[in-house]
């Protein structure tokens, strides 16, 4: 008998959206029976090595394009691909919608836009079609709640300018609304509410899973 893959559900979301939160709480509820939860960048050993290079380290933006496919490389290959095939469902906290709109639009690198396409169609593309949900979010807003998120320091993400996170959040909204309209969500967390968000996320989880 040959097993259901699992699905993908991926939270996106500009900093301070809180992504983070309706994650946890998304995770409290549905417990770790038949979920892997994980995120990018630094789901997998290696990952994590790259993680702290791409969030402390100064680089060029081709390197930090191509350091993020590195991290998403190696998490599909150990940590989703396995998962899913074995029926599991994997949420995962950011993934390539993220690297479309920091490294190509935030930085302003639109010549990478064709890099980016051609790494998604070959690492991404066979083997997943994931399900986004989208914390959106002022950037104003998000900026300012994002104060000690990381312990003292934030990230080289978190410092960048308004204009910048205001670029980010439209990319966002340029790529989903090219999908297809059951292939994401998007969640207003400045109207909702955080506890609102974080329930609506939960429900939005669960109607995919059960699809
Ligand atoms: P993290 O501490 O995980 O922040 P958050 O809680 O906002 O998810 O830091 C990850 C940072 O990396 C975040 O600011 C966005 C950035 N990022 C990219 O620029 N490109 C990517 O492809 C991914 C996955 C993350």
């Amino acid at each position: 008998m040959s097993i259901d893959r699992g699905k993908l559900i991926v939270f996106e979301g500009g900093d301070g959206a809180g992504k983070g939160t309706c994650f946890e709480h998304v995770r409290k509820n549905l417990g770790d029976e038949g979920f892997v939860y994980t995120r990018e960048p630094g789901g997998t050993d290696i990952g994590k090595d790259i993680r702290a290079l791409l969030l402390e380290e100064e680089m060029s933006p081709e390197t930090e394009l191509l350091l993020f496919f590195a991290d998403r490389a190696e998490h599909m290959k150990k940590k989703i691909e396995p998962a899913l095939a074995t029926g599991k469902h994997v949420l995962c906290d950011r993934f390539t919608l993220s690297t479309y709109a920091y490294q190509i639009a935030g930085r302003e690198r639109p010549e990478l836009e064709a890099l980016y396409r051609e790494l998604y169609a070959h690492i991404v593309a066979p083997h997943v079609e994931p399900h986004y949900i989208y914390l959106d979010v002022e950037p104003e807003v998000g900026l300012s709640r994002v104060v000690g998120e990381h312990g003292t320091t934030k990230t080289r993400f978190d410092t960048e300018s308004v204009t910048f996170h205001t670029r980010v959040r439209e990319a966002y909204h340029k790529e989903l609304v090219c999908m297809s309209e059951d292939r994401y969500t998007i969640i207003d967390t400045g109207a909702l509410g955080a506890e609102q968000a974080q329930e609506a996320a939960l429900q939005v989880v669960k109607r995919i899973v059960e699809q």
